[in-house]
């Protein structure tokens, strides 16, 4: 053999690799997972990344011919200007064609401009301050706003003899979101606010924000904190100080009584009322089934919270829409497939606002209640069809 039939033999050799590796990459999805992995928030990620896994359990790794194949990155916590640099390198290295994830508002809104500049579906699995939907064609929520589920808890409130309230939310945008919300529809139902405080996103001392609530002696508290570990600080610095026993109520939006922390709150927060759209108690097929395929994935240290189904319906959704272009990954393809999408999740039914992109679902009033020697938020009331209010 001559040395340039051999030579003739590498280059066509190398030119067969090239075209299998194009039509590979042309054969497989990528979704970049940007979220929160490690620090305070790092249960974030975990949950959104074990929702998708758990789709996956149930309905395989391939869609429209196509095999899924997810990129986790860590943002490390509220970070936007991480959060935006790794998705830049998703998009402009890795080649991917969804970006999902986004506990944090901070880190979602870092994101939205990469997204409309590169017209690649950003899926929101958390974030839930009311503006970030607005801030590109390309977002896509299937979490939850504060003021959607925030409104149903200030009607319940007023309607159940609540006449004066104080509220407490974490300085951000969420926070601010919930504050609004419950004040405009308290107010509304003839509720009147007695004072507001506002704590900070990291490492937060409860304890002379609420010696400021007990001073003021309101009837009860409204609450939001973002889910996790600063729950079980608000509540251990709220019996401290005995607020609870000052006859001071508590009522706040389910992200304090998140599945994941509950059972570490113990029985001082038997009783709770809040509103949300998500519990692991949720009776219903879909969500036996979720909790099953969640537990086969991902073993039983965390009990899936709302952030796991959001994750659980995000893939749902890239499944469907994909189902609807024939694969096509085309972000402005995508997205029409997303608008007006109904869906039955774990949480009940769902779907997108064809004019916002932003969830439809039901927000249920909850107590806490001890089911089969755990804690667990029981729904026993509901407000169907909600979509966001501050809009
Ligand atoms: C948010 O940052 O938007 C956020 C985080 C945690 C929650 C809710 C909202 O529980």
């Amino acid at each position: 053999m001559s040395i340039s039939s051999s030579v003739r033999k590498i280059l066509i050799a190398s030119a067969v690799f090239a075209v299998a590796g194009l039509a590979q990459a042309q054969d497989t999805i990528k979704i970049g997972l940007v979220a929160e992995f490690s620090g305070p928030f790092a249960d974030y990620g975990g949950q959104m990344y074990g929702g998708m896994k758990a789709y996956i359990k149930q309905h395989g790794d391939t869609v429209a011919g196509k095999k899924i194949e997810i990129i986790q990155r860590d943002t490390t916590g509220p970070a936007p200007e991480v959060a935006k640099r790794l998705a830049q390198e998703l998009v402009t290295r890795d080649n991917v064609d969804f970006l999902v994830g986004f506990g944090l508002t901070p880190n979602a809104m870092a994101v939205a401009p990469i997204a409309t500049e590169a017209k690649k579906p950003m899926i929101i699995m958390n974030a839930a301050t009311s503006i970030i939907t607005t801030k590109s064609p390309y977002i896509a929520r299937v979490s939850m706003t504060l003021p959607q589920v925030t409104q149903p808890m200030a009607i319940w409130a007023a309607k159940n003899g609540i006449k004066n309230v104080y509220t407490i939310v974490a300085d951000y945008g969420p926070g601010l979101d919930a504050e609004a919300a419950f004040t405009k529809a308290f107010t509304a139902n003839g509720g009147k606010m007695v004072g507001s405080v506002h704590t900070p996103l990291q490492n937060p001392d409860f304890a002379p924000f609420i010696q400021r609530v007990k001073d003021a002696k309101p009837e009860a508290v409204f609450l939001f904190l973002p889910a996790g570990a600063q729950g079980i600080a608000f509540m251990k610095a709220f019996n401290e100080r005995g607020l609870a026993e000052a006859g001071i109520k508590l009522i706040a939006t389910g992200d304090i009584t998140d599945d994941g922390v509950l059972d570490a709150m113990g029985d001082p927060v038997l009783g709770l009322t809040t509103s949300f759209h998500y519990s692991a108690a949720h009776d219903s097929p879909e969500n036996r089934a979720f909790k099953k395929a969640y537990e086969e994935v991902n073993g039983t240290r965390l009990r899936p919270n709302f952030m796991a189904v959001a994750g659980y319906d995000g893939m749902a959704a890239i499944y469907e829409a994909l189902k609807k272009t024939g694969g096509s990954t085309d972000g402005d393809k995508v997205m029409a497939a997303l608008k007006g999408m109904k869906l039955a999740s774990p949480r009940g039914p769902i779907s997108i606002d064809p004019e916002t992109r932003d969830i439809v679902q039901t927000v249920y009033i909850r107590k806490v209640e001890k089911v089969n020697g755990g804690l667990y938020n029981v729904e026993f009331d509901k407000y169907p069809d909600q979509k966001d209010p501050g809009k």
